[in-house]
């Protein structure tokens, strides 16, 4: 131990002070949404703690906010026997029904009651318990009796209080449980970069927060922003209400939803219904239904339960996610890749807010099992608020002339028989000349992330096919003003101006053109690691799948897709009349204005802040946040419990980094 330093009861009052100034910073951040102090600021806290802790392991403690940052991967959860069951909830329908509730409660208690009302909050369940103040575990509902060991992760939720906030009596151990939940917002914000990337969809931000609360990675769970509503606790102590039982957990430090109301009698109930019917849906978290609780928690001990559900609450569920209409027909849409999707047209309905008219029907096989047949009334619903699906036909009102659908054996576009090759649902169109496939590909090759073509909608080039004007995406370059002023919506004035976006297209980016094309697995992503590696469309071009496959960030599959796609004849004309039309893609930009202009850098392992704030700083000052460790990364940003990038970055002798490291880096004027 240094003797120059201060005495280890000041580093430890030093560490308690930073642990309570951090922890109620988090809170005042986090859980109450009023920020008091900046994020450089905190951060400088954190990581003064974080040093302190490193310095002196024996101060180090299982509630420090230095803990969130996700421990190391398990290899299965462990399994956990919740003290009290954890129960779910009988449904309601209608008022009919919940009047007919009110009823049952009235009658066995004898008196009259009050009901708490909240907002049912479609996330997953919870429970929490705290030994002394202290979270020890977090467990999901599992099949109500055992759960699944989840701390590592939730200990990455920030809304989750490590330790609770003293008040007087709270018992040594406490159990708290609630909901977590996917924001709207990050739901489709991972959604969109899924989809950038080329990979699957998540259906909706229920299934997506199960998923991340039970990655075995803690550091996954981290980065998917989750949040949480408490609303129960036990044991209550000498509270009378479960109102009081609310107003103590946001006392504890839990985030309770503000939207909890105390009615004398059921007709507020009713109100409070019709009130959060459409409202909810402004929220940024999902809602399914109101929850309504009996308040005095003498009256709900007196009603007890009945084998699975208290019978002192019921969830309110709203209907009208789904709706009910005629399915017209069914179509089939031949995508960029040849693929066959089926898809219903509707006579147009109003679901949860909006009008829908068209429905996926996922593929044939989908169909088939659900027996949806033309001319059905079919309920739809809306998939994760996202995309609208048939869920199933009802039967009482089938016609007897309906027939089960046959799928198409020929493309409805041009003729070629389909194939559906094995182990796949879906049926393709293999050939390559088919118009609609033609269609798919130019209205991709037009858009903003690829050559970026505004005012070149996906009706003007249907005018354009249509015409004759155009068989390629290489036309497109040799359009002309008369041309366009055959086309419906076009004057002299729009017509130059497409002609001048079209000709400012030419100025590319070789990621852009790489996009572009359109190859099979290739994303932003793709197209930009392909660009930054290779540097020139020949190098590409000529590069094999060796070559390709050894790209960071680059799988065997999607090397090989993209040799597949050079190796055709045709991709290479398109190639070669792209560039004889005047397409210029310059080699990856380094953005020239900037501190960071033309520097890279990558992070691994977690940072005090979400990394994605942190790379958009890095971008704003013109430098680049990688994914991959190269040769021409300048720094590597090392935070806590980093991968295999370390030695990578050692190896090929670049500078590391470690948080302060960065933290100057970005501050320097
Ligand atoms: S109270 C005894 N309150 O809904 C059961 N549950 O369908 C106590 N849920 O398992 C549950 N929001 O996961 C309660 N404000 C809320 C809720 C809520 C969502 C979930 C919970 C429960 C399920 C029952």
């Amino acid at each position: 131990m240094p003797n120059d330093g201060p005495p280890p009861r000041d580093w430890r009052r030093r560490a308690a002070w930073l642990r309570e100034q951090l922890e109620r910073h988090g809170h005042l951040y986090h859980v109450l949404d009023r920020p008091e102090i900046g994020d450089a600021e905190y951060d400088r806290l954190f990581r003064e703690l974080v040093d302190l802790e490193a310095a002196h392991p024996e101060l180090s403690t299982p509630d420090s906010p230095t803990q969130r940052v996700g421990g190391v991967p398990s290899e299965a959860f462990r399994k956990v026997r919740h003290r009290i069951r954890m129960l779910s909830l009988g449904n309601a329908f209608s008022g009919e029904e919940m009047r007919d509730f009110h009823r049952r409660v009235t009658r066995e208690v004898g008196e009259e009651v009050e009901y708490v009302t909240e907002l049912k909050i479609d996330g997953l369940a919870m429970s929490l318990t705290y030994e002394d103040g202290v979270l020890t575990t977090a467990a999901t509902r599992g099949d109500g009796t055992t759960g699944e060991d989840v701390t590592p992760n939730v200990r990455t939720i920030r809304s989750v209080p490590l330790r609770l906030r003293s008040v007087e009596g709270t018992p040594a151990v406490l159990e708290a449980r609630g909901e977590v939940y996917l924001p709207k917002q990050a739901f489709a914000e991972l959604n969109a970069r899924l989809e950038e990337e080329g990979k699957p969809l998540y259906a909706n931000a229920r299934n997506t927060a199960a998923g991340s609360v039970r990655q075995l990675d803690p550091k996954l769970t981290a980065e998917r922003r989750l949040g949480t509503f408490v609303y129960a606790m036990d044991p209550p102590g000498a509270l009378k209400t479960h109102f009081e039982v609310m107003r103590r957990l946001a006392e504890l430090g839990f985030r309770v939803n503000p939207n909890y109301r105390v009615h004398q009698g059921i007709e507020g109930v009713l109100e409070y219904i019709e009130e959060w019917r459409e409202k909810r849906h402004e929220l940024d978290y999902g809602t399914d239904g109101v929850v309504v609780k009996v308040n005095r928690l003498a009256q709900q001990a007196e009603l007890g339960f009945v084998s699975h559900a208290p019978r002192w609450a019921i969830a309110f569920k709203y209907p009208e996610e789904q709706a009910v209409t005629l399915l017209e027909q069914i179509q089939v849409n031949v995508g960029r890749t040849g693929v066959v999707t089926p898809f219903a047209v509707l006579t147009p309905v109003l679901v949860a807010g909006s009008t829908v008219a068209r429905a996926t029907l996922h593929n044939e096989d989908d169909i088939a099992r659900k027996d949806i047949r033309e001319g059905d009334t079919v309920v739809v619903q809306k998939a994760g608020d996202v995309i609208p699906e048939v869920v199933r036909p009802v039967l009482e009102k089938r016609s007897p002339e309906a027939r089960p659908w046959v799928p198409p054996t020929h493309c409805p576009r041009c003729g070629t028989l389909l194939v559906r090759e094995e182990g796949q649902v879906a049926r393709r169109c293999l050939n390559p000349d088919c118009p609609a496939r033609l269609f798919e590909f130019l209205a991709h090759f037009v858009s903003r992330g690829a050559m970026n073509i505004e005012g070149l909608g996906w009706r003007t080039i249907a005018q354009m096919l249509e015409r004759g004007m155009i068989a390629s995406a290489a036309d497109i370059y040799h359009l002309t003003k008369d041309d366009l002023l055959q086309l419906e919506g076009f004057a002299e004035r729009s017509a130059e101006k497409l002609l001048a976006t079209i000709e400012g297209s030419k100025t590319t980016t070789l990621r852009h053109l790489l996009y572009a094309l359109g190859i099979n697995h290739v994303g932003g992503t793709g197209a930009t690691l392909l660009a930054r590696e290779l540097g020139t469309i020949e190098a590409v071009e000529a590069a094999d799948v060796e070559r390709l496959g050894a790209i960071d960030g680059i799988g065997p599959i999607v090397a090989q897709a993209i040799w597949d796609f050079f190796q055709n004849p045709r991709s290479r004309a398109l190639v070669a009349d792209l560039l004889a039309s005047g397409v210029r893609p310059a080699p990856p930009e380094a953005p020239a204005q900037g501190r960071l202009a033309g520097k890279s850098l990558v992070i691994t392992g977690t940072l005090s802040r979400p990394r994605s704030e942190v790379e958009a700083e890095i971008r704003a000052l013109g430098g680049e946040a990688g994914s991959s460790v190269t040769k021409k990364t300048d720094w590597v940003v090392v935070g806590d419990s980093p991968g295999s990038k370390v030695e990578k970055a050692k190896k090929l002798g670049i500078e590391i980094l470690d948080e302060a490291g960065l933290r100057q880096l970005l501050a320097e004027p």
